[in-house]
């Protein structure tokens, strides 16, 4: 079914056409996180501005979107503006908010014709009023979808994201249940979700940049060194078959196959 989703979408005879016909559609990871990094290297080989390496990046984000959505990834999650990532120049930070923006208005038919529900992840309260309610129409718009989850990170941070999350466990009062991982779990951002199977960082940086902290505890991790607004299907379907040939252990001394991508 997703296989032929994706054909549907691919060029017959192209090598994306070889790499969707490789890919194990029983043995999926559940749920993809994405670090999308390298817009403003892009730019600069291109002597460019930064800001038209966000601008390029969007086309990278609605390949991967529908991709995902038609190969039948459950979860997918982009990370799209840290908390950190304020220290940025304020012309910066505004195009890349009316980048988002506008992202939303004119993909909203692509989400809704692919059943995807958007959700944000991060703290979208101190996003402006004008971003906020294009991200509420966006939310609103495709709550009863119920194929892919696209979680977008916003103003995300994970260690505010624990932080966040014991300060709503304080407010909840007294647990009527002890606290454990489970437990815990559910005062996060990304409540009731799988926890990635694999992370992907663009452009070869070899950290976590704060990302999804506690969610990718057994995450496999993926790096390639196509900058961001280069990245399209091809390089998808690369780390989905990357991600098929990993072995994992979770602490074990062999896999277990009932996790191995488990659904
Ligand atoms: C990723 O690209 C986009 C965001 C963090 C918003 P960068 O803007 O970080 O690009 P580089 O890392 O400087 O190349
Ligand atoms: C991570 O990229 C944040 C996002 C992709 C939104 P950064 O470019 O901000 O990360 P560092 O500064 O290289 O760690
Ligand atoms: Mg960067």
């Amino acid at each position: 079914m997703s296989l032929e989703k994706l054909l549907a979408w691919i060029p017959t005879g192209s090598p994306d056409e070889a790499l969707a016909r490789e890919i194990d559609f029983d043995r999926l990871p559940s749920h993809i996180a994405i670090i999308m990094d390298g817009n403003g290297r892009w730019a600069a080989r291109r002597r460019l501005p930064r800001v038209e390496g966000h601008r390029a990046g969007i086309d990278a984000v609605r390949d991967v979107v529908e991709s995902s959505a038609r190969a039948g990834i459950d979860v997918l999650t982009l990370y799209a503006f840290s908390v950190e990532n304020w220290k940025r120049p304020a012309g910066e930070i505004s195009t890349l908010m009316a980048l988002l923006k506008r992202y939303l208005r004119l993909e909203l038919n692509t989400l809704l014709s692919n059943n995807i529900r958007f959700h944000v992840i991060g703290r979208a309260e101190d996003l402006s009023a004008d971003v906020r309610q294009e991200l509420q129409r966006g939310m609103a718009k495709t709550a009863s979808n119920t194929g892919m989850l696209f979680n977008i990170a916003l103003n995300y941070g994970g260690r505010t994201e624990i932080v966040d999350a014991v300060r709503r466990l304080v407010q909840s009062g007294v647990p009527a249940e002890p606290i454990d991982e489970a437990r815990f779990s559910q005062f996060l951002y990304t409540a009731g979700q799988p926890d990635p199977d694999l992370l992907i960082r663009t452009s070869g940086e070899m950290r976590v940049s704060n990302f999804l902290l506690w969610q990718i505890a057994y995450a496999e991790i993926w790096v390639t060194d196509t900058l961001w607004p280069d990245f399209r299907r091809h390089d998808l379907l690369e780390a989905i078959l990357a991600y098929q040939k990993r072995e994992r252990r979770y602490g074990g001394i062999t896999s277990a196959p009932v996790a191995l991508g488990a659904k």
